[in-house]
């Protein structure tokens, strides 16, 4: 299949958050347009029961897939703190209890690294893509420091306590466009994009 000859297809984004489609259909507007799971007739949301970050990325890609056989990618995104090894990782949402409150995950976190030394952590984000019948997927990483309060009110999550590293703010001391260009989802969403980047250039794919 020629790309190029096709126009802007649909790619589906596995995901019911509003705020994410927006950000990724700028990010893949030269492409596609990607509708996510409302536009694409879903208006719940897909389990995300699997015990790894790749795991919940499949399976959600594969929900989709098999009911729609439409191209289509998922997400999912984890903090994993190197003392706490690797936790919360996968539970990162619910990490203090199903109510998913931010704040909540955040006191847990310092809590549970009250006078730890040791305070590395990293986001990481899983992103699976099912293009044409094939399954691929893609990472992105982003390596830090977790500190004893919280600063900045930007962003969302466990932002106001991550430091990467080589800067001085953490996420939610930053301008949107300097997390999104740095952090775990933007870097995973680079690699996606570069996928597609590279079929365009093929031709006769
Ligand atoms: P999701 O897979 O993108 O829904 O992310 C799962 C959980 O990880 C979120 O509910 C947040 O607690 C946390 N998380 C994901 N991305 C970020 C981020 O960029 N900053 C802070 N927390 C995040």
């Amino acid at each position: 299949m020629n790309l190029n000859s096709l126009g802007k297809e649909t790619l589906i984004f596995a995901t019911q958050n509003k705020h994410k489609l927006e950000e990724v259909n700028h990010l893949l507007n030269d492409f596609f347009n990607v509708i996510g799971l409302h536009d694409a007739g879903f208006g719940d949301d897909i389990p995300e029961d699997e015990p790894t970050l790749e795991g919940n990325a499949r399976f959600k890609a594969r929900y989709i897939y098999n009911k729609l056989h439409k191209n289509v990618f998922a997400d999912d995104t984890g903090l994993e703190i190197e003392a706490l090894n690797g936790e919360p990782g996968v539970i990162s949402a619910r990490y203090a209890g199903e109510g998913k409150n931010p704040e909540d995950n955040i006191q847990l976190v310092l809590k549970k690294l009250h006078g730890v030394e040791n305070r590395r952590a990293q986001f990481r984000t899983v992103i699976c893509l099912i293009f044409n019948h094939q399954e691929f997927l893609f990472e992105g990483v982003v390596k830090g420091t977790l500190l004893t309060e919280k600063n900045g009110i930007s962003g969302f999550g466990y932002d106001p306590i991550f430091k990467p590293d080589g800067y001085e703010d953490t996420f939610a001391q930053m301008p949107m466009e300097l997390k999104n260009k740095i952090s775990h989802r933007g870097l995973a969403m680079q690699k996606l994009i570069a996928f597609f980047a590279n079929m365009l250039a093929l031709p006769g794919i």
